[in-house]
């Protein structure tokens, strides 16, 4: 036997994938690796804008940390021959605890953006919550997800006739639930944006086009496409021919610090659906949600990109569930990467997850495919991570399943 046959009997040659994008996704095996694809693909600007946090990015660091001080107490011998992660979230059916969280400004990642995302959520049947700074509009990413669950996500605006507006535009749109994001008073730091010089449009210097063209599959996305504007909010002073300003400038002059418990009134007298609040990050705060009658709590310290050396969502999950009961949902957002981190999570008593770099870094990655890829990844990981600790389903998502990893001396 020649030395070609005998490699031949005990090698087969892989076909090729002539897609790039399948053949990127392909190598992705999990969140960490299409972080690491985006950040090639992305100029180093738009990959920070989404990667970076506030300050010393302790919180951000520590988000994803804190599910690795959790370990499993796996039972065996339980027959785990059938595996279902569904659930229930705002009273509809799940296939599984996750929820995409709000991302402003996904054009930057790809032409699509907010289509992309909300279209990848709907095929796996889970809620994408559409940011208030979002590129596409309330109706076109209803159009784009017809059968998709949608929620949106209200930053409050000084002007409040604006956010009536928009709370009417998401009704008539058929959104399901709003989702007020309380921890946003002033922009955190975000160091890498300023170093960057990011602003909203992003501005075009000598950096920026050195870096376009290191990057030139994004920057030929990006030239080609209509310009990137807040969609929901035209006419409020950012992306309509004006200057490019940073995100810290614009939230700054836009958002509404006056915002109090007071307000969630308010809301309820001009939005007749479920509200969840995210942002909380104590006890005290999930048990006001849980007396003022809202329907769920995001834990959530904005991936870390408000104020640093907050705590870690997963942290929170086991005292607020304690402390609210049954009352209202709890959503552990922020650092989860692997589907064993829902796992986790609900084991601890949260109703469900969300994700918002896991699903943005997917974007960046391969586009609309990419938060496909980025969904199954956490499913399957969701439902490996079942298997081989004896729970069949969420009933079986109990606090005996998980404890804290003894700190050793
Ligand atoms: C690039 C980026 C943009 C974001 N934009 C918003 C936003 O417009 N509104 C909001 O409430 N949260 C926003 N967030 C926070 C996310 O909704 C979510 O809380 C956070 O990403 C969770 O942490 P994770 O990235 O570790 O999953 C943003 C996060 C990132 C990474």
């Amino acid at each position: 036997m020649s030395i070609f046959e005998t490699l031949r009997s005990v090698v087969r040659f892989r076909a090729v994938e002539l897609d790039p994008v399948a053949r990127r996704l392909a190598r992705a095996a999990d969140v960490g690796d299409l972080r690491r694809i985006a950040r090639r693909r992305l100029p180093g600007g738009v990959f920070d804008y989404i990667d970076g946090a506030a300050e010393d990015e302790r919180t951000l660091g520590d988000n994803t940390a804190a599910f690795a001080r959790y370990r499993f107490r796996p039972r065996v011998l339980r027959d785990v021959s059938s595996i279902d992660p569904a659930t229930s979230l705002l009273g509809r059916p799940a296939p599984m605890p996750l929820a995409l969280s709000p991302t402003g400004f996904a054009r930057i990642a790809d032409p699509e953006g907010e289509l992309a995302v909300a279209r990848a959520a709907a095929r796996a049947g889970l809620p994408y919550t559409l940011s208030t700074l979002g590129t596409r509009s309330i109706e076109e990413v209803r159009a784009a997800a017809p059968d998709g669950r949608l929620w949106f996500q209200v930053y409050v605006w000084r002007d409040r006739g604006l956010v009536k507006e928009m709370l009417s535009r998401a009704a008539d749109a058929t959104y399901e639930a709003i989702v007020i994001t309380v921890d946003t008073a002033v922009l955190g730091l975000r160091e890498r944006d300023v170093r960057r010089g990011f602003s909203l449009p992003p501005r075009i210097g000598l950096d920026t086009i050195v870096d376009g063209a290191l990057h030139p599959g994004w920057t030929w996305d990006f030239v080609r496409a209509e310009p990137i504007r807040f969609a929901n909010v035209v006419g409020a002073g950012v992306g309509d021919g004006g200057d490019p300003v940073s995100l810290s400038e614009y939230v700054n002059a836009q958002f509404d610090p006056s915002l109090s418990w007071d307000d969630v009134e308010w809301f309820r007298s001009n939005w007749h659906g479920p509200i969840v609040i995210k942002g909380i990050q104590t006890v005290d705060d999930a048990v006001i949600a849980a007396e003022r009658g809202v329907d769920a709590v995001a834990l959530s310290n904005h991936g870390g990109r408000q104020l640093d050396d907050a705590p870690a969502p997963v942290d929170l999950v086991a005292p607020v569930r304690d402390a609210v009961g049954d009352r209202l949902e709890v959503y552990c957002d922020g650092g989860v990467r692997r589907g064993s981190d829902i796992l986790k999570a609900v084991s601890l008593g949260a109703t469900a997850c969300m994700v918002g770099r896991a699903h943005f870094y997917a974007l960046g990655a391969g586009g609309e495919r990419g938060v496909d890829h980025v969904l199954s990844l956490l499913d399957g990981g969701l439902r490996r991570a079942m298997a081989l600790t004896g729970c069949g389903s969420v009933a079986d998502m109990v606090p005996e399943l998980v404890e804290p990893v003894p700190v050793r001396a």
